[in-house]
């Protein structure tokens, strides 16, 4: 049953408005959560899980790069505490990933990395040793042991239950229609019921368009489709994530395997094609020459929420102190939850956040942008 009034309303239920959640709650804020769907069902679950703070971020090495390697760090301590209060293990997986490399043009591409003491060169014999079943014309592969992966449903519902015990509620089937300014608080109403709150959170990935232009906000968050396959083989064909040019075959601490993704601009659809399927299968290939001995276990296509520049809104309404924005993470939500809810967690409890972020994430950056 929803009360009548909680501090804080985080619309969206996927791994970033869980981790507001979580973060919020840890400092007994009294908060609920309100999913128009099932939670963590959407985006979420279609994720890779990839923390790849090396392998996804190749050119904002100033900002952008320093928040993930954070958020990919926050996960060291924050897999024991999530299994501490939740009991359930968000699957971390070591081993990292080899960026393969095919040709000379292509490592120049990573010599920014490569200068990162936890990067490293392999060339194709050592690439081989680790891999031996990887395809024959790799030149060799940098080395990324920091970018592990999680699996994303355990690490939402991990977040949920460390909330729950610190006392968030979570609402499912509980659409937001509309938020009303009351002058200091906020009405939230609801498929459920209206709701008061002082602080509103959208986090609602793709699907916020229609309370960002009820708010008076003139941006707007478009989708970049991934579709992908489950796959699994009883042998271990594959000890560690390969990746090239976005595509990648992740090893999963479940003993399944994700061959993602595509990269479907502006696709509403939550479908998986032929064709998106056949364009997997083909990069899989490329990569691990044995990868047509894997069974198909299952398909996924989730929506990137996608901002203007690629890079998140994170931060405040421009005109109302009360409403917050965490949205637009892209290819990155599993790997930016935990800084993101951080600094959520932070913008409502009026503490000191770096302003190289603030501004590098404000909602307004677009009019800001000095030409
Ligand atoms: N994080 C990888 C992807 O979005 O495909």
């Amino acid at each position: 049953m929803l009360k009548k009034t909680y501090e804080t309303v985080v619309i969206g239920g996927g791994i970033i408005g869980c981790s507001i959640a979580y973060y919020l709650a840890k400092e007994k804020m009294d908060i609920a959560v309100m999913e128009a769907g099932k939670i963590g069902t959407k985006t979420t679950s279609a994720a890779a899980g990839i923390l790849g703070a090396h392998s996804e971020i190749n050119d904002d090495f100033s900002v952008f790069y320093p928040f993930a390697k954070a958020s990919q760090a926050a996960y060291i301590e924050l897999k024991e505490a999530l299994y501490e209060q939740s009991g359930i293990d968000i699957g971390y997986r070591e081993g990292g990933i080899l960026k393969l490399v095919y040709s000379q043009a292509e490592k120049q591409n990573f010599n920014y990395l490569l200068k990162q003491h936890t990067v490293e060169w392999l060339d194709e014999h050592r690439v081989k040793e680790l891999e031996p079943s990887i395809s024959s014309n790799v030149l060799g592969a940098t080395y990324i042991p920091d970018d592990v992966n999680v699996l994303p449903d355990q690490t939402c519902h991990a977040f949920i239950k460390s909330a729950q015990a610190n006392g968030a509620s979570f609402f499912e089937n509980n659409q937001v229609f509309e938020i009303v300014n009351k002058g200091g608080n906020y009405l939230v109403k609801t498929a459920q019921g209206e709701v008061e709150a002082k602080y509103v959170v959208l986090a609602t990935g793709v699907y916020g368009n229609n309370l960002f232009h009820q708010l008076g906000l003139a941006e707007r968050v478009s989708p970049v489709k991934g579709e992908s396959l489950i796959v699994s083989h009883e042998q271990q064909l594959l000890k560690h994530t390969l990746f090239h040019n976005g595509s990648y075959i992740v090893p999963r601490n479940n003993g399944k395997f994700i061959i993602g993704a595509t990269m479907m601009e502006n696709d509403w659809s939550h479908t998986v094609s032929l064709k998106g399927a056949d364009f997997l299968i083909k990069k899989a290939k490329k990569m691990l020459s044995s990868a047509g001995k894997f069974t198909i276990e299952g398909v996924t296509a989730g929506l990137r929420p996608t901002t203007f520049d690629r890079r998140p809104f994170i931060g405040v309404h421009p005109e109302q102190e009360g409403i917050f924005i965490a949205t637009g993470h892209y290819r990155n939500g599993i790997l930016l939850a935990p800084a993101t809810g951080q600094m959520i967690r932070d913008f409502i409890l009026g503490k000191e956040v770096e302003s190289k972020l603030t501004e590098a994430f404000r909602l307004d950056r677009r009019q800001h942008i000095i030409v």
